[in-house]
């Protein structure tokens, strides 16, 4: 099946949304000192996310290539680290922040050495650090590990790499002046025209977003599975981000957006939620600071609408949200069902799925759970998602969760949200939403199993199968599961002995523990099976309707009821005594009796499973 763009998925209809929000924000300027960079077109944007599951969500200009810029130094940093270990890199370059801007000249008095591998100083420093070995020169080294970053190979945009190479005066300076102090070993204009290439290499706002999430993964590329990073360094290439990334800025956006990150003058912005996603933003126009203007407000805005701010702390994750999946071609609802139906069900029951969740619903989870789904959707019809255990669902969730309800109502997927009682502010947003109009809606049922019978019905109806939905009427016990291999005679004698009962709906017909002689055939109507729990709340354990049987049990035991017996609406049956079945008739019954209670345990013994 073929899906729209726009509604591929909740976290995709946010950033189209987004996207089309920032188009109107037209403040800055081009980067111009470089003045090949005044060749980009001012309109372009693209955005992208990419999480630790390797689910990438990209949309407007995100396949747009433009030059890396800044953003280099980051990775070459961690290069730096992996190739000459942390001691010989702090000795050339600090770890603290300057409060400068990008291109200033801050040494420390005495050594000379950069405050930090951000600034140009730091940079050309840590690009100075990069060895040339086995057999492959710094320059092939630097592209080698941005493409474990890319997961493919990255080209130079040769055109800006001469342009900032005739006009970087000043980073020229600054390379002389460190080389003074003995910080580059090795020739300031070998460095420069390293550093200058770095700069130039050419990346998407998908291939930033691609970089960070290799980031928030440890060090490994979620997509191609190669590591980018060593993991020992990962901390350390996120911590300087997060103090120096964005220059002079960087105080203030680690305290909106809360997301180690770095800028480049090209217009790109990659930040990182550690444990989480990588996001990637491309815009070329750029505020004093050098930094992306929609970059940072789209930055912001994604941060503050998932509330992914680092210290927001987040411990779920789907593995630990994600309680049990199952579907009903395995795990029916406890309604006892005809044969037919059972076998329906058993081809077809998969396309009812239940997701059982658990603890607490923040974004990486959901987003992780949604999309596992929506990867499914074309095998589902019914979607049963549970909150029984879920003890909060944040806004950032919630908003996700709206999304994507959306998304299966347009896809014709039929929800229900059971054990939702506990989440009022979820509700009312769904409500808010218009999304539970449709009848039953989608909190209607708030246990599991009464939602699975309603998708089975309707599930064995949309298959040309009338279910039992309590409404039929079986006049005669013919077709009754206990009387299979029975003669006409054998049916005959059987009736005689039947009592025609009624009862109406509610009335209680066995009660537990109390003595029991009879079992009935169910003609009309449908009974329940309970038992008390607690105080408050009894466990339905099976729906009983026209065509089925109750009762059975005690003939086989003790002789007293082994559960409450309701008619849950008015209901006509046959009763038979216990003693007084004889004969072939007895000995008929007995047999399939022990063959439906063997099917019990079978089925009993699946349920087990599922609750483990
Ligand atoms: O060193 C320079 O001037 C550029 N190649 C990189 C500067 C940069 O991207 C600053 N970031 N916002």
């Amino acid at each position: 099946m073929q899906h729209s763009q726009l509604d591929r998925s909740p976290i995709h209809r946010y950033l189209e949304q987004l996207l089309a929000d920032l188009a109107s924000l037209n403040d800055g300027a081009l980067a111009d000192y470089i003045p090949e960079l005044t060749a980009a077109n001012p309109a372009w944007l693209g955005i992208a996310i990419v999480t630790v599951d390797g689910h990438v969500y990209q949309v407007g200009d995100a396949r747009q290539a433009f030059t890396i810029q800044s953003i280099s130094k980051a990775l070459t940093f961690g290069l730096a680290l992996e190739d000459r270990g942390i001691d010989a890199v702090l000795s050339k370059v600090g770890v603290e922040p300057s409060g400068e801007a990008f291109n200033s000249i801050s040494l420390e008095p005495v050594t000379g050495r950069p405050l930090n591998p951000m600034i140009n100083a730091g940079a050309i420093a840590t690009t100075g650090l990069v060895a040339a070995k086995d057999g492959r020169t710094s320059m092939e080294r630097i592209l080698g590990a941005f493409s474990r970053y890319t997961g493919a190979p990255v080209g130079i945009d040769e055109k800006v790499y001469r342009s900032e190479s005739e006009t970087g005066h000043r980073n020229r300076a600054i390379a002389h002046l460190l080389h003074g102090h003995g910080i580059l070993d090795r020739s300031p204009d070998e460095v420069l025209d390293l550093y200058f290439r770095q700069c130039s290499i050419l990346v998407t706002a998908r291939d930033l977003a691609l970089m960070g999430a290799c980031l928030a993964n440890n060090g490994v590329n979620p997509v191609t599975g190669v590591v980018a990073l060593k993991d020992r360094f990962v901390e350390k290439v996120l911590s300087v981000m997060s103090t120096c990334g964005m220059y002079d800025y960087s105080g203030r956006w680690v305290f909106d957006v809360g997301m180690p990150a770095k800028s480049g003058v090209g217009g790109g912005i990659m930040a990182v939620l550690p444990g989480q996603l990588g996001l990637g933003v491309f815009s070329p126009l750029l505020d004093a600071k050098g930094n992306s203007v929609r970059g940072v407000e789209a930055c912001r805005r994604v941060s503050s609408d998932f509330r992914l701010h680092l210290f927001n702390v987040a411990s779920s994750t789907s593995s630990t949200v994600i309680r049990s999946v199952y579907d009903c071609s395995r795990f029916r609802s406890r309604r006892q069902r005809r044969v037919s139906e059972t076998e329906l069900l058993a081809r077809e029951g998969s396309r009812i799925r239940v997701f059982e969740l658990r603890g607490e619903l923040m974004f990486g989870a959901t987003e992780s759970v949604t999309q596992q789904i929506l990867n499914e959707q074309d095998a589902i019809d019914f979607l049963v998602i549970d909150l029984r255990r879920v003890f909060e669902i944040d806004p950032a969730a919630t908003s996700i969760l709206v999304s994507f309800s959306d998304i299966l109502a347009t896809r014709g997927i039929r929800l229900f949200f059971t054990g939702a009682n506990d989440h009022n502010l979820f509700i009312r947003r769904i409500r808010a939403a218009s999304l539970d109009l449709v009848s039953p809606s989608l909190f209607v049922f708030d246990e599991i199993d009464r939602a699975l019978e309603w998708c089975e019905n309707a599930l064995l109806a949309s298959l040309g199968l009338a279910a039992d939905l309590g409404e039929s009427v079986i006049g005669d016990i013919s077709t009754q599961y206990l009387c299979s291999g029975f003669s006409a005679m054998e049916l005959t004698s059987l009736e005689s002995l039947g009592r025609p009962v009624q009862f109406r709906a509610g009335e209680k017909i066995c009660h537990l523990g109390q003595p029991a002689e009879s079992f009935f055939f169910v003609l009309e109507g449908e009974v329940e099976a309970m038992v008390v729990t607690d105080t408050q709340h009894s466990l339905r354990l099976t729906i009983i309707g026209a065509g089925m049987f109750f009762g059975e049990i005690a003939m086989l035991t003790d002789r007293k009821r082994s559960a409450n017996i309701v008619a849950s609406r008015d209901t006509r049956c046959l009763e038979i005594l216990y003693d007084a079945l004889e004969g072939s008739v007895k000995t008929k019954l007995v047999a399939n009796l022990a063959a439906h209670l063997a099917r019990k345990i079978v089925r009993d013994t699946e349920l087990l499973q599922r609750i483990w």
